[in-house]
């Protein structure tokens, strides 16, 4: 039996530290890590559990369904694979393992712009909707490329990320000698190379996949694929803004979403510009430290839109009660990040399976012991919010 399915893998939480065994430490803090204290990492977690629930006892629950409708697409799973960068340094089928994994499991996978493997590839991997998730790195052109490719390829929603203005502070990167090792000279890597060595399974495994990819997805006109080199700068240097939606909205007619929303006015904005639904979403701590936990300005955005686009949230999701409670307080569903890119590390595209299913197994028995039938029946009555926590009040329905 493989490490990630043996009996002492029962959550989500003993995926980590065999992803830990498994990865040089430069590359598990940077799937682990957060920016600068790592405060909104922690408090993404934590805000979790300021909230309990108010179960129904005594009622016969059979079976439950865990289907839900997001953007008209027919989800078996009330969670969706978020874009989660470099998987294919976690994994060498990283990108289209995950896809794989996600479409057998009947939900959604978001492929990153900064994936290793070509969009066309994950795309033919899965049998379930794959949505593209857009960074302006390498210009508008290069971006008007792959969102073309994108729509042959048969993606079904665009996903544009606004919180990465500049890439978020991540110390353990800089300590680590990420940015060496991915795109340094020789001599600027050998002073990180000891913890490479002593992985070497993942070294043979990486070696043999060619090392550290360009960036197919990312196509420069005239100059081809985007090397990995410095990341960082590429994203500073492309800045989305809301006025850039427009030639976006005209160059993908399908659905808009709109991830790392943290305030009611940036989900109206978003619900102006054309969006069909926004992200509720702080990167997973990973770019601006010291906002709050997504699950706590939830309940804000969902009172802000009003019902008018569809409320995703993502940050901190560990657990199916955590899927849960973000349902009872308006999101239409969650996206995972870590939780499955830990399955990615700790054993491949089998590890991702086995994170759904132990998430699938924990929502399922949520609801039954809530006395729940089914997650679309979900709502504020099932939770109890913390003691002095305001109910958010829409502005717009104030007289
Ligand atoms: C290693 C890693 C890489 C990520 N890369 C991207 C990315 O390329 N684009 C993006 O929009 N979000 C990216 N994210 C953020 C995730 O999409 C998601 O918002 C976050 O992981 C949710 O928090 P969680 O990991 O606690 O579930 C990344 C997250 C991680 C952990």
């Amino acid at each position: 039996m493989s490490r990630v399915n043996s009996s002492q893998v029962v959550s989500i939480p003993d995926l980590r530290p065999i992803a830990k065994r498994r990865l040089p430490r430069v590359v598990f803090d940077y799937l682990d890590g957060g920016a600068e204290g790592e405060f909104t990492l922690r408090e993404n977690c934590r805000a979790f559990e300021d909230i309990t629930f108010r179960p129904r006892h005594a009622v016969s629950m059979p079976a439950c369904s865990l289907s839900v409708r997001v953007l008209d697409f027919d989800l078996s799973l009330p969670f969706i694979l978020a874009p989660v960068g470099y998987s294919r340094l976690m994994h060498p089928e990283g990108e289209i393992g995950a896809a794989r994994c996600a479409g057998a499991a009947g939900t959604a996978y978001i492929l990153s712009t900064i994936s290793g493997h070509r969009l066309e590839d994950v795309k033919a991997a899965s049998k379930g909707p794959v949505w593209y998730q857009l960074y302006l790195m390498g210009g508008r052109a290069a971006a008007e490329g792959s969102i073309a490719r994108a729509r042959a390829a048969g993606f079904s929603a665009l996903v544009v990320t606004i919180d990465t203005a500049v890439s978020g502070m991540r110390e353990r990167d800089l300590r680590n000698g990420m940015k060496e090792l991915m795109s340094g000279s020789v001599f600027s890597k050998i002073p990180f190379l000891p913890q490479i060595v002593t992985r070497p399974g993942w070294l043979v495994r990486f070696l043999l996949d060619g090392g550290v990819p360009d960036l197919p997805n990312v196509v420069i006109p005239g100059q081809g694929p985007m090397p990995m080199i410095d990341v960082a700068a590429a994203l500073a240097s492309s800045t989305v803004t809301w006025q850039d939606m427009r030639w976006i909205r005209q160059a993908w007619s399908g659905p808009l979403i709109i991830k790392g929303v943290l305030t009611g006015e940036d989900a109206r904005r978003a619900l102006d510009e054309g969006a069909s639904a926004i992200v509720v979403s702080n990167h997973g701590g990973r770019q601006l430290d010291c906002v709050p936990a997504s699950l706590e300005v939830l309940p804000e955005i969902v009172a802000a839109v009003n019902g008018r686009i569809e409320v995703l949230v993502d940050g901190g999701v560990r657990r199916g009660t955590d899927v849960v409670k973000a349902i009872c307080l308006g999101a239409r569903a969650v996206l995972i990040g870590r939780a499955y890119a830990y399955g990615l590390a700790a054993g491949g595209p089998e590890g991702v399976a086995r994170a759904i299913a132990i998430l699938r197994g924990e929502v399922e028995r949520t609801l039954k012991l809530l006395g729940c039938p089914s997650i679309r029946a979900l709502d504020r009555s099932y939770v109890n919010l913390p003691a002095g926590r305001r109910e958010p009040v829409n502005e717009e329905l104030r007289v």
